[in-house]
């Protein structure tokens, strides 16, 4: 890269549904890193074929989902943003990265344990954490913002890192997980004790970026809380109410001492609709930055940026090739 500053790499998969969860936990970072360093964000989509899908349904879903990060706020002009599948050079490098990779580590990996379950295991899906450190090991990356739920995949990713260097020489840097202190892990405002995910089945488990002011009220005040009616932040007793104590939190930019102290005598009802309140304002920006961009565009962005990233990615691959005794004869 021709600048010094520190490389950011994130990815999120394109499987509609964008949370949230998603927004606070790793889409704000993102576009705050935007200002600072040279940011690289990718929609990873061969990582979320691992699960099965429906072509033509998943090709709308893609272009969903990077307008969606641009609603957000990822700008092309100031980050390099595009689908992982238009650049060779992740699979290429992932594949090299698995012959160094232990299955004993695989195995324990807790996402693929509770996908496996859930939809079936694959080698794709087994392989999934391999694939994650190319990403981020192909662009030298050294901050990686994330939701608290990938740290073990990026300690993986920082092993890997290690394994290759003190084997082939110091080609990587460590990479850093970059995970909020707030909202790292938002969960499921249907069952607190689990994170809220884009794919389960209950659709009120989870705010949608999209939702509407109204659609937002309903699912917050059906959200699971206890039966004594005081608010206060305590993950034991109340992981319902801190759960929306964090999200009020993360909307508002408020401690969250000072909200529980607010609306420690509130009564959930007032509470409640202060948070939806909270969650629609911040959502608001969003929805309409979404509904003003255009199809075309966006894909005509996303086919620039898979060009720059194939000509970066290319550059650093070929450093890889020379030290791994792969490069041309
Ligand atoms: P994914 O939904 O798996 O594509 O994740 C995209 C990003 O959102 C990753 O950085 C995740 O760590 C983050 N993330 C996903 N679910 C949550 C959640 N419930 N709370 C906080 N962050 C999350
Ligand atoms: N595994 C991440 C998730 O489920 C998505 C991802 C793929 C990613 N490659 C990445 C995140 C590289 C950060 C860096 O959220």
């Amino acid at each position: 890269m021709s600048d010094d500053r520190q490389t950011v790499f994130s990815g999120l998969q394109p499987t509609g549904n964008i949370h949230i969860g998603n927004y606070l936990g790793a889409l704000v970072n993102w576009v705050k890193l935007q200002d600072e360093y040279d940011t690289i964000y990718c929609v990873v989509d061969l990582h979320a074929i691992t699960v099965g899908y429906d072509p033509a349904e998943y090709q709308k879903e893609r272009l969903e989902a990077a307008k969606m990060l641009m609603a957000c706020g990822i700008d092309p002009n100031r980050s390099l943003f595009y689908f992982q599948s238009q650049v060779p050079q992740h699979a290429e490098l992932s594949w090299i990265l698995g012959t160094m990779t232990p299955t004993g580590v695989l195995n324990r990996m807790t996402q693929y344990k509770e996908k496996a379950e859930a939809a079936g295991a694959n080698l794709g899906l087994y392989s999934y954490p391999v694939l994650m450190a190319a990403d981020i090991l192909l662009y030298r990356a050294n901050l990686v913002p994330v939701g608290d739920d990938q740290r073990q995949h990026l300690e993986m990713t920082r092993d890997l890192a290690e394994r290759f260097n003190n084997r082939f020489g110091e080609v990587f840097p460590i990479p850093d997980a970059l995970i909020p202190e707030k909202s790292a892990r938002v969960m499921s405002l249907a069952d607190p004790t689990s994170k809220m995910s884009k794919s389960h089945a209950n659709e009120k488990s989870r705010v949608l970026l999209l939702d509407s002011p109204d659609v937002i009220r309903k699912k917050i005040k059906s959200a699971v809380t206890d039966s004594e009616p005081t608010v206060r932040y305590d993950w034991n007793a109340k992981p319902g109410i801190s759960n929306l104590l964090e999200i009020m939190s993360g909307c508002t930019g408020r401690s969250i001492d000072d909200l529980a102290a607010e609306y420690e005598t509130a009564g959930y009802g007032a509470f409640k609709e202060a948070v939806a309140e909270s969650v629609a304002n911040k959502l608001a920006p969003v929805r309409s930055a979404y509904q003003s961009l255009d199809d075309a565009e966006v894909a005509r962005l996303m086919q620039k940026g898979a060009l720059d990233a194939r000509t970066r990615a290319e550059g650093f691959q070929q450093e890889i090739r020379k030290v791994t005794g792969l490069s041309a004869p």
